[in-house]
């Protein structure tokens, strides 16, 4: 066996061997963009550059980076317990960290069932409405409707209701019997709104064309995001999620609302269920519950459906479905400080109060070369550039780039839309200082 040395060894600062997830993997590898460090609404890069956050890392530092609380109680976990089996073994954290979230939901959704991911939690909501309605005898419940320009992660559940074409096409055959609802983004009749676009209620109506197409009792779950954050920050119309709860009441269908990214305090609330005054039967949620700090996801589930499955000899287990890490103590100890400080610092209510002022600022990027569109939603933007070159996405990644590189602004992008996503901690002036360094990084790219 010719044994040689691992490459790491020999040159243990090679890019080469990580390969980089939803990346474009040979430009960054050309010319990466490193972090080494955050604090509050910045990072700092390996070069000492301070770069101001204007995306919460990816959705996920609601309350900023490095928050003591957060990092003592991760700290003071690892040593006391590193790790606890979660099939058939429990620890008070866990139980505790279910109850506050439970409690930040809407009525009615009272348990928690902890995963890792957002992915995961897609597929883990997905799983349970399926089990559900099996375990009902609602044995032709079985199709899953998910929305185009949607997005559940990346699990083969998730991609097979979401809408976007990359995510899937290579994928094969992804699951049998799902299908989607239009998405709600029409730009001649929602361009530069803020807040919920007047127009689109009725497209939630497709979902009873679906119920005739497939035959009723066919469905067992509709996911979808209150405000799809992956393709661009796309709001729900007014009424539009009202809409889709009756035509789901009618029908017997469950209602999953993917709160990843819409979850603790994004668009002002808990979650967004409560902004839009509509309770579904399961929400999915992730990134914010930690504020991004030790990975979790989970699904907040229905006291009654969940109790439709506590039936049966009690040895047996009642579902058959779980991770190795769900309910890791370490994510329970920052989950618990985490809603600590939303609780206390009042973060919700923070984003809530600032979001007239965020949007009439980000609304004033309109003049700015190549913007064909903004909207607005809680502390939440996407402004959509022209594409260059009738190339989708250079402009958007070349943006990306710019805006780091020359402008220590931390931004994410969807093809050539940007998207501002601050932690809910952001100053008044941090905001001015964000949509000035953008209003740059546009002319940038013009
Ligand atoms: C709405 C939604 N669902 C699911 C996910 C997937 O989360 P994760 O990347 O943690 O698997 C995301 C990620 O951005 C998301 O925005």
């Amino acid at each position: 066996m010719n044994i040689q040395s691992p490459r790491s060894v020999l040159s243990p600062n090679d890019l080469a061997a990580y390969w980089m997830p939803f990346t474009a993997n040979r430009a960054f590898k050309q010319a990466p963009r490193m972090l080494a460090g955050a604090k509050d609404m910045h990072y700092f890069t390996t070069d000492g550059r301070k770069i101001i956050d204007a995306a919460a890392g990816m959705w996920c530092s609601n309350a900023g980076h490095c928050r003591a609380p957060i990092t003592e109680a991760i700290t003071k976990q690892a040593a006391e317990m590193d790790y606890a089996p979660p099939f058939q073994f429990g620890h008070p954290q866990a139980f505790e960290l279910a109850s506050r979230i439970a409690a930040l939901a809407p009525k009615g959704l009272e348990q928690v069932f902890f995963c890792n991911s957002g992915s995961e939690a897609a597929d883990t909501a997905l799983k349970i409405a399926l089990a559900y309605h099996a375990t009902r005898g609602e044995a032709g419940c079985t199709r899953l409707i998910g929305r185009e320009r949607g997005y559940h992660g990346v699990g083969f559940g998730g991609i097979s209701v979401g809408g976007m074409v990359n995510n899937r096409r290579l994928f094969g055959a992804l699951l049998n019997g799902t299908d989607h609802l239009p998405a709600t983004y029409n730009h001649e009749h929602q361009a530069f709104s803020k807040g919920e676009p007047e127009w689109g209620a009725h497209l939630a109506d497709e979902l009873e064309r679906l119920v005739v197409l497939h035959g009723k009792d066919t469905i067992a779950a509709v996911i979808v995001e209150p405000m799809a954050g992956s393709t661009g920050v796309l709001v729900a119309p007014k009424d539009y999620l009202k809409r889709l709860r009756a035509i789901c009441d009618k029908h017997n269908i469950l209602l999953i609302f993917d709160e990843v990214i819409t979850g603790f305090g994004r668009l002002g609330y808990a979650f967004a269920a409560e902004r839009y005054g509509v309770v579904p039967d399961m929400i999915t949620f992730a990134k914010g519950v930690t504020n991004g700090a030790v990975p979790m996801g989970g699904v907040i589930v229905r006291e009654d459906i969940h109790d439709t499955f506590m039936k049966g000899p009690e040895h047996i287990v009642e579902l058959f479905h779980g991770y190795t890490y769900s309910a890791h103590p370490l994510a329970c100890a920052a989950g618990l400080a985490t809603l600590n400080i939303y609780r206390d610092e009042g973060l919700f209510e923070r984003a809530r109060q600032l979001e007239p002022l965020f949007a009439d600022a980000v609304m004033g990027l309109r003049k700015e070369p190549n913007v064909t569109d903004i909207r607005t939603v809680g502390l939440t933007a996407g402004i959509d550039l022209a594409p260059k070159d009738g190339q989708g996405g250079l402009r958007g990644l070349t943006a990306l780039a710019c805006a780091f590189n020359d402008h220590d602004l931390m931004l994410r992008v969807a093809g050539d839309t940007l998207a501002l996503t601050p932690p809910l901690i952001v100053s008044e002036a941090q905001i001015g200082e964000i949509i000035d360094k953008v209003a740059g990084v546009i002319r940038s790219v013009a």
